[in-house]
């Protein structure tokens, strides 16, 4: 019998090989990926929203096992509280950046995702908004500015199509809370309604933290609006709502997506039933992965889904596929993958357009009946 002498360091090498293989053992890598929204303060239960969407998400894809470039990869998520601050928001965004994350998802205002969008675009690393709807927030010339819903451009003109058409609004009055949003989004139901014959009565201005708007309130009956449009978040469109019913208000209030959450009915009670306002999206009783979502938001968290629970989850599942497409966990790497994201998520089919925002917009029209959020209509845009 023939026997062949190998080299002892070739079995050693091949040993070391066939043991690596055997066991499976790829390189462990660990990703960032950011995440900010408020999680103190008046809109704490809307940023939780967003943050159980998104940890859910990373959450899974740990479970099924992610390979990228050959590198077992485990997402690990880093969350920041922007207070729904302009200026926490910046400091939180230096906070990502320095963390090394590879993508931020966030942040749920417009007020801070805009001022954040600057840092994220000098670091280089995407950001993939689940709310932000004003429009300027994508018009920066930034490459690394995305969302994931409709903008005000659409929502406002919905609304006031609305008004007009189906609730034969012909005299409005309009408040704002100073917001990036809030305002912004006034502004363009102003526009629309004006341009569609309404009449425009009034337009104050109140601010994020307001709980009492009787002063405003009662200056706007003894205008006899049709309806009132409160560009705000759902913290203070309840008390708003709740104090135009004890005043003898009895016009709609229209609304849009900051006010359209599950909260809003226990913020303003009864007075929830006098609400219209729209969702910069397909409805979660639209969205193609809607119902089997809830199950498994509902299993994991114990609650409802608020509002942007789903948006924020099809945010990772979009920059997963990015990295998958790119081959790579590099923040560069995902930047130049964005563009030709195609995702089929729960919220629907997602691609963008040269600026980041949905080809694919759709408005969502909804009404609270006995305090249960009731869906109305939906408009594609
Ligand atoms: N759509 C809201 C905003 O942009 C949440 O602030």
């Amino acid at each position: 019998m023939k026997t062949i002498k190998l080299h002892p360091l070739f079995v050693a090498v091949t040993a070391a090989l066939l043991s690596a293989h055997m066991s499976g053992a790829l390189a462990d890598q660990v990703v960032r990926i950011g995440f900010s929204a408020p999680l103190t303060g008046g809109s704490a239960h809307a940023g939780k929203d967003q943050e159980n969407g998104a940890r859910l998400a990373i959450e899974e894809i740990n479970a099924s096992g992610l390979v990228i470039g050959g590198n077992k990869v485990t997402l690990a998520l880093d969350s920041q509280d922007d207070a729904g601050d302009p200026r926490t928001a910046t400091q939180v965004a230096q906070k990502l950046a320095d963390d090394k994350v590879v993508a931020v998802i966030g942040h749920m205002n417009s007020g801070t995702s805009i001022p954040a969008s600057k840092i994220y675009s000098d670091a280089g690393i995407v950001q993939i908004s689940p709310s932000a709807t004003n429009p300027q927030y994508t018009l920066q010339g930034f490459k690394t500015t995305y969302r994931v819903v409709a903008t005000d451009a659409q929502q406002g003109p919905a609304l006031a199509t609305y008004a007009a058409g189906s609730l034969k609004v012909k005299r409005v009055a309009v408040v704002d809370d100073s917001t990036a949003y809030g305002q912004g989004l006034a502004d363009e139901f102003a526009k629309k309604a004006k341009a569609l014959g309404v009449t425009v009565l009034s337009h104050d201005a109140t601010n994020d933290k307001a709980i009492d708007f009787r002063a405003i309130l009662t200056k706007i009956k003894g205008e006899s609006p049709d309806a009132i449009m409160y560009g705000g978040l759902d913290a203070t469109a309840g008390p708003f709502a709740k104090q135009a019913g004890q005043l003898g208000i009895r016009a709609k209030i229209l609304a849009g997506d900051g006010v359209c959450t599950e909260q809003l009915a226990d913020l303003a009670g009864t007075a929830s039933d006098a609400i219209v306002c729209s969702e910069a999206g397909l409805g979660l009783e639209k969205m193609p992965g809607g119902a089997t979502f809830v199950k498994k938001y509902e299993a994991r968290f114990h609650q409802p889904i608020l509002i942007y629970a789903p948006f924020s989850y099809d945010a990772v599942y979009i920059v997963v596929d990015a990295m998958k497409r790119a081959n790579s966990t590099s923040a560069d790497k995902i930047i130049a993958a964005m563009p030709q994201t195609d995702h089929s998520g729960v919220i629907g089919q997602t691609q963008f357009d040269e600026h980041g925002d949905l080809r694919h917009g759709v408005i969502s029209l909804y009404t609270y009946r006995a305090g249960k959020k009731t869906l109305l209509d939906a408009v594609k845009m």
